[in-house]
């Protein structure tokens, strides 16, 4: 880095925001398979956090890559990079005091660690969505296992891209076996024993 480049210190701390929000700052990182319900569940979980009152913000895969990561592929070398600037996003996020929700598929270990060891202890909860490959694949929702399969899309999680199975997520569902409102009332019940929210 230039070292011309100093950190200025900001006059309002983190843990001056997050006591007017009245509830601590939060990752929780969903990772699972195309198809696994992460943009699903983390939706529906946004929905019970702001009638609660939490201050939330939800990062997707896809919307980032409408916009921050625009100019990225699929290729490892661009997953990595993806999922890079989006961590460096959801610290942003917890800074200002934010319970930040993200929906990647971010398949890598090392990359999940990478955003680990970028915020405080107990500020990343990494939620494990276990659904099998082949309800994913069934489920389908935007056709694009049948593309994968069909060799339309090339780098595709679980059918020709490695997924790394999280070695110890915080959270770990199977929404093949639970209801979607089972997942939320779950996660909900993990945070106020958490104390992160009340
Ligand atoms: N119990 C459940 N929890 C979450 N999603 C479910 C469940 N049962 C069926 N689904 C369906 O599975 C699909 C999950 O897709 P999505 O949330 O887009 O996955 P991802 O974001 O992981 O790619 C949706 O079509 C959703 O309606
Ligand atoms: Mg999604």
């Amino acid at each position: 880095m230039n070292e011309n480049i100093v950190w200025h210190n900001y006059a309002i701390t983190k843990a001056q925001r997050s006591e007017q929000k009245k509830h601590k700052p939060t990752i929780l990182w969903f990772t699972g398979f195309s198809g696994s319900g992460k943009s699903t569940v983390a939706n529906a979980l946004e929905n019970a956090l702001n009638q609660l009152g939490v201050h939330t913000y939800l990062l997707d895969g896809d919307n980032v890559r409408h916009g921050l990561c625009k100019d990225l592929g699929f290729t490892d070398e661009d997953r990595v990079e993806n999922i890079r600037r989006v961590g460096e996003t959801a610290k942003l996020m917890v800074d200002a005091g934010l319970v930040v929700l993200t929906a990647f598929i971010s398949p890598f270990q090392s990359e999940r660690d990478m955003v680990r060891n970028l915020v405080d202890d107990g500020e990343f909860i990494e939620v494990f969505l276990d659904t099998p490959l082949d309800v994913c694949e069934t489920r389908d929702p935007k056709g694009l296992y049948k593309k994968a399969r069909a060799g339309e899309i090339k780098h595709f999680t679980g059918i020709d891209s490695d997924y790394q199975v999280p070695t110890s997520p915080e959270i770990k569902i199977d929404t093949s076996k639970n209801t979607l409102d089972q997942s939320v009332q779950e996660l909900v019940a993990y945070l106020k024993q958490q104390q992160i929210i009340g």
